[in-house]
C-alpha cells in the first residue's frame, strides 16, 4: 500500500509491490542495454559530486541501493574499502559486473535483491547511497527506513534524485509526462518532502545541493527504449507539448529551432524539445 502520511503528501495511486517489481525488471532488462550505456557514460559527473558531497574513508563500507549498471558504486569504489550493489533486474547487474571487470574494480560487488527488504543486518554499512531509484519505488518512506536500518550510527546516506517542482499540480503534471513515458515511475518527489523523509527517518541533513540538467527530447526517449512512432513516445512528447505554454510541468521545455539530429527522427521534421531536470543531491547523517 502506497501513503505518504511522514511526508504530508497524498498519492491516490495504490501500489502492488509485486506488480511494481515486474514493470521495473521489465522496464530494465527492456532497455538495459541503452539506459546502461547512457548512465555510464553521462553520469559519471553526476557520481563524483555524490561521492564529494559524502567524502568517504579509505576504512568504509558501503552501499549502492538499485544499482543499476554500478553509476555510482564504480565511482565510490575508487574510496572506499568495499562497495555492495543490489538491484532487481538480472540485465542491469549483468552490466555492473562487465563493466568492473573492463575497469577492474575488484571491491565492488553487484547482487540481486529488492531495496525494501534488503539482505542485510541493521547498522552493516557506513554508507549507503542510491541514485535515481525512489521514483520506481512504491512508496518513498518503506524505501528510506529500510536504508536507515543498514545504515550505522553516525554514518551517512547519500540520495541523488530528479526533483519535481514544488508546486503539487506542477509536480503532478511532471509525474504523469514520467509515467507516460515509463510504466514503472511511481512518482518523483519535492526537494521539501526529500528532506522531510531524511529527517522522518532518522537522518540529519548535512547537505542539499541541486543541479539543473537540459536534455533532448528524443534521446530521453531513447534511453527509456521508445523511437518516434511508438505510441509511449507520442503520448509522452503530447503530454509535454501541452505543457510548454505557462510550464505547467516545471520542466522548462521548449522547442528546437534547429532540425532533429537524432537518429529516430530520420523522416520526421518536428522539431526536438528541450527539457530541464532538476538533480537532488542530499546527504543525511544517521542520528
Ligand atoms: C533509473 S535506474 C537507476 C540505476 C542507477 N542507480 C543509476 O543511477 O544509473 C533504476 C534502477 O532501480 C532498480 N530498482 C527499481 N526498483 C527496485 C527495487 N525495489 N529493488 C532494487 N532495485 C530496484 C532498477 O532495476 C534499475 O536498475
Amino acid at each position: 500500500m502506497n501513503t505518504h502520511r511522514d511526508s504530508g503528501q497524498q498519492d491516490p495511486r495504490q501500489f502492488d509491490q509485486q506488480k511494481q517489481m515486474d514493470l521495473v525488471r521489465d522496464r530494465f532488462t527492456r532497455t538495459a542495454s541503452v539506459f546502461a550505456d547512457f548512465a555510464l557514460a553521462d553520469r559519471g559527473a553526476e557520481a563524483e559530486h555524490l561521492l564529494r558531497l559524502i567524502a568517504p574513508a579509505d576504512n568504509e563500507r558501503a552501499l549502492d541501493v538499485a544499482c543499476g549498471p554500478g553509476t555510482l558504486a564504480r565511482i565510490f569504489a575508487r574510496q572506499v574499502r568495499w562497495i555492495g550493489g543490489l538491484d532487481l533486474t538480472p540485465a542491469m547487474l549483468a552490466r555492473a559486473r562487465d563493466d568492473a571487470a573492463a575497469n577492474h574494480i575488484a571491491n565492488f560487488s553487484p547482487a540481486r535483491g529488492n531495496a525494501l527488504q534488503m539482505p542485510f543486518g541493521d547498522g552493516t554499512f557506513d554508507i549507503v547511497v542510491t541514485s535515481y531509484s525512489i521514483h520506481h519505488l512504491p512508496d518513498p518512506v518503506v524505501a528510506l527506513r529500510e536504508i536507515a536500518r543498514v545504515v550505522k550510527r553516525g554514518g551517512r546516506f547519500g540520495l541523488l534524485d530528479m526533483a519535481v517542482s514544488e508546486s503539487p499540480a506542477y509536480a503532478k503534471a511532471c509525474n504523469d509526462i514520467e509515467i507516460a513515458r515509463d510504466a514503472s515511475h511511481t512518482r518523483a518527489l519535492p526537494v521539501s518532502e526529500f528532506n522531510s523523509l531524511f529527517a522522518s527517518c532518522g537522518f540529519a541533513v548535512a547537505a542539499c545541493e541541486i543541479e539543473d540538467h537540459p536534455r533532448s527530447f528524443d534521446q530521453w526517449m531513447h534511453t527509456a527504449g521508445w523511437k518516434r512512432g511508438d505510441a509511449a513516445f507520442e503520448q509522452t512528447r503530447k503530454l509535454l507539448e501541452a505543457s510548454i505554454p505557462g510550464d505547467t510541468a516545471g520542466l522548462r521545455a521548449k522547442f528546437l529551432s534547429d532540425p532533429p539530429t537524432h537518429p529516430s527522427a530520420a523522416g520526421d521534421s518536428r522539431p526536438d524539445i528541450e527539457l530541464h531536470h532538476t538533480a537532488a543531491f542530499i546527504v543525511g547523517r544517521k542520528q
